[in-house]
């Protein structure tokens, strides 16, 4: 039924970290360029479909996309062509699941190649664990384990309704019910009535999102070859849908992540490193923020400084992602726009762009990755800090509408203009819901910075709130660059009058100005938007008033140089989920965990020192 583009098995060098002879960074570095400038001036209209993507994608794709974005082409869709739809639909739950478990098992068997390799190359350099080690998970790759005992839930009492077979299964047997389950309460953003969903806990609630995509299982391995087990490695998992006041109103989680620290810190004798990844790094941030506050954590000013001794930033989307604004505004994002046309039709079928918005808005958490910083991080009108000399269309508008024969289309958007317009035509309840629970400015003063520290809103933006008072501590930001990511979209008016959105993407759009179905792609990991990743670590951290206690901050760019035979891109991969599996991101996370993280040396692939300076926020003299 499929036909399959198996790789051979051929596994490339791993990537060499410290001590890089200075010939082979310059040609890294002069490859790298090269690679980014063809990929803007031909642009991104890459042959290779999202096999992987799809075949979730007729059933669940839109949420695996969402962050797992653009696998490799593994499964090519054509041979769907000839079949018959309906035929084919039906006969997904048997189907579907064998394939697809066949599918993970060959991933396995690809993705084998050098599990342990990396930690068995430190320990025999005599890295070992030291620092207690606590890894918070980014959205979407936490399980959801249904704790409902109502008479609709008991059938799906312990399974996963989200990360596993069981979801899927749930998902295509009984929409209805799968949405009520997954969808938080309008109006207090916690449990509906009669419905329990927690998140799953230990190790097995992230290594694997299903059977075989791997996430953190890859570090785990190498984690445990320096010496790390449970009694000094931690997942601290949590329910990514809500938003984070309710993490500590309904599950305790800070509460219990405080606790742990210090057990940990008292049991083993060392502080912790801290490794988060994607939404993970705004948790962090806002559980530094909420652990020494007087109303909340009343941990003490100096609690971060005394617990923590570094914070491994993977990935982190501290400014928001495009993406996370078109998810909530109308279910849609590149990988939506970019399937062909076969799969959309499934994809709709399933879960329709009205359906996903709808969803994506009643889960408060994934708001929290709407971009931050208003124009000054992402541009206006006529401009945005990363727009390449000569580029037809700004990033800084990120909703362009072509025709303007409707008052909803009146003119293009910034981010702040979107953001405004999204709360303007979405309900009263999800208004609340956003603010309420976030702020999306920037304090250009001392003083506004300090007066947030009351502000809970405010804790998940680091340009509002200001880093703890921790000298000792370090952070270090990993992230891939290099692989194009969407950063401005072609919007029109909704044109099916029975679908209830206002605006929806534009896909008819292609042009030669870069514009892919509707996407204008820029920089970053595929997923998160370089000046998302990059800016705080290459410029924010290094203003007195965010990080007024001179926390060292280190980067560490990994550009993005994919295996074509391996689905998940292989060793040197610099995506934003794969990169959890590259050899390098595990290399330097074990000599952090291990004490040795002072001889990595700060490196830079992409163009974000420049971007950041031209970036509207200035240090005050
Ligand atoms: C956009 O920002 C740039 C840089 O600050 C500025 O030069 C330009 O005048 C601004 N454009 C508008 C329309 O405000
Ligand atoms: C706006 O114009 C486009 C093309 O000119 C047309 O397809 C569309 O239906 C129009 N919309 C309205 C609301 O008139
Ligand atoms: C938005 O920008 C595009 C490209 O510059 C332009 O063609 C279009 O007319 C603009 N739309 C509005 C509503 O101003
Ligand atoms: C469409 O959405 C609006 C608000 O966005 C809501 O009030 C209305 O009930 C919805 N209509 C349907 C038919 O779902
Ligand atoms: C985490 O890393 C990202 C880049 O990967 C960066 O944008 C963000 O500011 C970092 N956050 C912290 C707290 O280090």
């Amino acid at each position: 039924m499929f036909r399959r583009r198996t790789g051979k098995n051929k596994v490339p060098p791993s990537d060499k970290i410290s001590g890089d002879t200075k010939h082979e960074e310059e040609r890294l570095r002069a490859e790298f360029e090269d690679a980014k400038v063809k990929q803007l001036i031909i642009k991104p209209r890459s042959k290779r479909r999202n096999g992987f993507i799809f075949m979730l994608g007729g059933i669940f794709g839109i949420f695996i996309a969402l962050f797992f974005a653009n696998q490799h082409e593994v499964i090519s869709l054509d041979l769907f062509m000839d079949l018959n739809l309906d035929s084919w639909i039906e006969s997904i739950p048997q189907g579907i699941v064998s394939e697809v478990k066949e599918f993970s098992q060959r991933e396995r068997d690809t993705v084998s190649y050098d599990s342990f390799a990396v930690g068995l190359h430190l320990r025999s350099q005599g890295v070992e664990a030291k620092h207690p080690i606590v890894m918070i998970p980014g959205v979407i790759s936490t399980g959801l384990e249904s704790w409902g005992t109502g008479e609709n839930s008991r059938q799906y009492f312990r399974r996963r309704l989200w990360g596993s077979w069981s979801m899927m299964r749930a998902l295509v047997m009984d929409k209805a019910e799968w949405k009520n389950h997954v969808m938080l309460d309008r109006d207090t953003g916690l449990d509906p009535p009669g419905i329990k969903l927690r998140a799953a806990q230990g190790f097995d609630a992230t290594d694997f999102f299903i059977t075989g995509y791997w996430i953190w299982n890859k570090i785990l391995e190498n984690l445990a070859t320096i010496g790390y087990d449970p009694t000094n490695a931690f997942t601290a998992a949590y329910d990514w849908r809500l938003s984070y006041l309710n993490l500590e109103v309904r599950d305790r989680y800070f509460t219990r992540l405080k606790s742990y620290i210090e057990t940990a810190v008292e049991t083993q004798g060392e502080k912790i490193t801290l490794a988060s990844h994607s939404m993970g790094s705004q948790v962090v941030l806002f559980f530094f923020k909420w652990v020494e506050s007087e109303a909340h954590g009343k941990g003490g000013k100096d609690w971060v400084n005394k617990h923590i001794a570094s914070w491994v930033n993977i990935s982190g989307c501290m400014l928001g992602a495009v993406k996370g604004l078109t998810a909530v505004l109308s279910g849609e994002m590149r990988d939506t726009a970019q399937l062909n046309a076969f799969a959309v039709y499934g994809l709709e079928k399933f879960l329709s762009k009205e359906e996903r918005a709808e969803i994506f808005r009643a889960m408060p958490g994934i708001s929290s990755m709407l971009p931050k910083g208003g124009e000054a991080v992402w541009g206006n009108s006529t401009w945005a800090p990363d727009d390449q000399p000569g580029q037809p269309l700004t990033f800084g508008n990120v909703l362009y509408f072509q025709n303007t024969n409707s008052s909803l289309t009146q003119r293009n958007l910034t981010t702040s203009d979107s953001l405004q317009y999204l709360l303007d035509h979405s309900e009263e309840w999800y208004r609340n819901q956003v603010l309420n629970s976030y702020s999306h400015g920037v304090a250009h003063t001392k003083r506004e910075v300090e007066a947030n520290e009351k502000d809970p809103r405010t804790w998940l933006n680091p340009l509002e709130a200001r880093l703890p008072l921790a000298p000792d501590m370090k952070i270090y930001c990993f992230y891939g660059v290099g692989k194009a990511t969407e950063r401005s979209y072609f919007y029109q008016e909704e044109p099916d009058p029975l679908v209830n959105l206002t605006i929806s993407m534009d896909t008819t759009i292609t042009n030669n100005e870069g514009v892919d179905h509707g996407v204008l792609m820029g920089e970053g990991d595929g997923t998160v938007n370089l000046l998302s990743t990059g800016y705080m670590c290459a410029k924010g951290w290094r203003m007195k008033r965010y990080n007024p206690a001179g926390t060292k901050i280190k980067v560490f760019e990994m550009p993005h140089e994919p295996d074509r035979f391996s689905p998940r891109g292989g060793p040197n991969t610099g995506d934003h989920v794969d990169i959890l599996g590259r050899a390098s991101l595990n290399d330097l996370l074990l000599r952090v965990a291990g004490g040795k993280g002072d001889l990595i040396e700060e490196t830079f692939f992409s163009k974000i020192r420049e971007y950041a300076d031209r970036v509207q926020i200035f240090d005050e003299e």
